[in-house]
């Protein structure tokens, strides 16, 4: 049972606000209409005339965001701490909890869940992104004790555990952006591979296209192996090595387009990238860079490693921001030998 107030339609928008205003609209119950009648839920004991009890379960709203969910059940400081935004690979949420919230994980894992009642487990991160392979720790805060799961983006499926490999779903955008360049034929070189969410969207399109997907996580090239088998896309090679070593020793000369998604320090593996473009194929570089002059801080890494005169830029986007001060921006270079 809840108590709803029915109003005319045309004077709805004004009462709803009124009573929001008043504090007696309950956030927790959806505005439903009924013969011809504007249904507001009010809360509990609000005195207003003309308000009924409803029997018929009303249906819950959702609330938008971990916050919206928490509010009135953790006190107002701290809620003011609460961090929204999590990321959802496939079943599993990523979210992330300050300090100053320690003993609260059940009740945001619970808010996750109302967010979103698809989400089956939820894990908070441990730590920040370390190390050669960009892997964080996380920790089970609901569900089943694992990590593993099943993401799906672009047509692709990709099994993977964000514990061991690195992933990240922001990038599903670019990737499909990406995989609308190719042409049929290329040879392409999936640099910094990961469990392979570049190649496997690019070969889901269908493109006749060589790639090959260089990684040097044991545990990332493994997913991209079963991955590969998942989506039958057997135009992907899957390599577990050093790109620096790989790139030059097997594949000089070979690839029409490069990508290199290792935003943090691609510009360290840009002669070995080079090393494999052919001439005029495209290099896609990503890569951090100040918000205020992002393309020219970019084009500077890149004249320190590139001999001027052998290669010119071809295009250069945001692709995201990255923090308050950076953004993430691709700039594609075409070699010229
Ligand atoms: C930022 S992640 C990108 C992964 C994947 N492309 C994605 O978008 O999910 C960079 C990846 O490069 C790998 N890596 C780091 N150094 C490498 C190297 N020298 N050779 C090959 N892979 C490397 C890391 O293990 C990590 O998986």
């Amino acid at each position: 049972m809840a108590l709803f107030l029915p109003v005319e339609k045309k004077s709805a928008q004004k009462r709803m606000e009124s009573l929001k205003r008043k504090g007696l609209f309950n956030p927790d119950y959806r505005v439903f209409e009924k013969e011809g009648m504007i249904w507001i839920p009010l809360r509990a004991g609000a005195e207003v005339e003309g308000a009924a009890e409803i029997s018929t379960e009303p249906v819950r709203r959702r609330p938008k965001s971990i916050g919206e969910a928490l509010a009135g059940v953790l006190e107002p400081e701290e809620l003011a701490q609460v961090v929204n935004s999590f990321d959802l690979v496939g079943e599993l949420a990523i979210v992330e909890i300050p300090e100053t919230l320690v003993g609260k994980e059940a009740l945001v894992a619970q808010a996750v869940i109302q967010v979103h009642p698809n989400v089956k487990t939820v894990a908070k991160k441990e730590g920040p992104m370390e190390g050669e392979f960009r892997v964080r720790r996380l920790k089970v805060i609901y569900g089943e004790n694992t990590t593993e799961t099943l993401y799906k983006e672009n047509g692709a499926k990709m099994l993977l555990d964000p514990a061991k490999v690195y992933f990240s779903p922001r990038l599903s955008f670019e990737r499909k952006r990406i995989a609308g360049l190719v042409k049929d034929g290329e040879h392409i070189l999936a640099l910094f591979a990961g469990v392979g969410p570049f190649p496997l969207v690019i070969a889901k399109q269908g493109k006749k296209c060589e790639i090959v997907a260089i990684e040097l996580n044991p545990a990332a090239v493994e997913y991209m192996e079963k991955n590969i088998l998942l989506n039958k896309a057997k135009d992907i090679k899957a390599i577990c090595g050093d790109v620096k070593e790989i790139v030059p020793r097997d594949y000089a000369n070979w690839a029409d387009r490069i990508l290199m998604p290792l935003p943090k320090d691609a510009e360290l593996f840009l002669e070995a990238a080079y090393a494999g473009a052919r001439n005029g194929a495209i290099i896609h570089f990503y890569t951090f860079a100040d918000i205020g002059r992002p393309f020219e801080e970019a084009r500077e890494k890149i004249a320190r490693h590139l001999e001027k005169g052998k290669y010119e830029i071809a295009g250069e986007r945001i692709v995201r921001p990255f923090s308050p001060a950076q953004v993430q921006v691709v700039l594609d270079i075409r070699a010229k030998k």
